[in-house]
């Protein structure tokens, strides 16, 4: 039911965790890719590890960095004609209580996990074509906050919000959705899952925590035509946890 062959996904964050995973998903059901991330050695591993280099194109970059994302989408533009499906996955989680939080502290959480996704879908939006759909990756922070990380769920809250205006704002052409995972086990949530995963454990009622598939397979099913009337939604990933708390 899921068939993206000759169409190009565009994802940032792609190195770990749920990109990679939206990345070699997307992959199997013959996308073309354009995997964007700042760990240059580990994009490099997964463009390897997918083997097919005619449709696989890699971005070394930092998402925060002005103009960046433009020569990125410029260049997806004379390689595959535009792009299909917009993921952009790139984010970070630091622990920083409220009252000792610096500026800097707040900004670099603000800057990748919001104003970055509002640059690459400002830089991707001219090369998207008709048809297309953008997936944010908003979390269960942004809907009941996650203590010691005002900055992360505050960016995240507006995450839901900045999709839900810009569904409208780009429909009938293009859909944009949200998904919100809960614990998901990757890079980066082994601090977490260390230190609050028994408590945050015994109030999943499915009793683990989710896999970066997981997550893929809902961001593969709203960009695909299983979902061509879904949009401006947010789907929630996280095994009943908010559901339960
Ligand atoms: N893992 C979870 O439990 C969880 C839950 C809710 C939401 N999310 C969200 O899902 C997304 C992916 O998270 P993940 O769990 O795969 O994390 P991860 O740490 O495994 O991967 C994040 C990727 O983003 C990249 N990145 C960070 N800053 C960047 C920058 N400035 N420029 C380019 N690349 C940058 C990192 O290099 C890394 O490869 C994030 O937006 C995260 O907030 C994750």
């Amino acid at each position: 039911m899921i068939n993206f062959t000759g169409q190009t996904l565009a994802i940032t964050g792609a190195a770990s965790g749920i990109g990679a995973a939206v990345a070699r998903l997307f992959h199997q059901h013959g996308a073309n890719l354009v995997l964007i991330d700042r760990q240059e050695d580990a994009l490099a591993a997964l463009a390897d590890a997918l083997g097919t280099k005619d449709r696989v194109m890699v971005c070394p970059l930092d998402v925060t960095q002005a103009g960046l994302l433009e020569a990125a989408f410029e260049q997806t533009q004379s390689r595959f004609g535009g792009i299909d499906h917009l993921v952009p996955a790139a984010g970070i989680y630091r622990p920083a209580p409220m009252a000792t939080m610096t500026d800097a502290e707040w900004a670099a959480t603000i800057s990748i996990n919001l104003d970055a996704v509002f640059r690459t879908c400002r830089a991707a939006l001219p090369h998207l074509r008709d048809g297309g759909s953008i997936v944010n990756i908003a979390s269960i922070a942004g809907h009941r906050g996650s203590a010691s990380h005002t900055h992360y769920s505050a960016s995240k809250g507006a995450i839901l919000a900045f999709s839900r205006a810009l569904a409208g704002e780009v429909a009938p052409r293009l859909r944009v959705n949200t998904v919100s995972p809960g614990i998901i086990a990757t890079p980066m949530t082994t601090d977490l899952v260390r230190d609050r995963g028994e408590r945050l454990l015994a109030q999943t009622p499915l009793g683990r925590f989710g896999t970066a598939d997981e997550v893929a397979g809902v961001i593969a099913f709203l960009c695909s035509n299983l979902a061509s009337f879904v949009t401006g939604e947010t789907i929630h990933v996280n095994g009943g946890l908010y559901m339960a708390s």
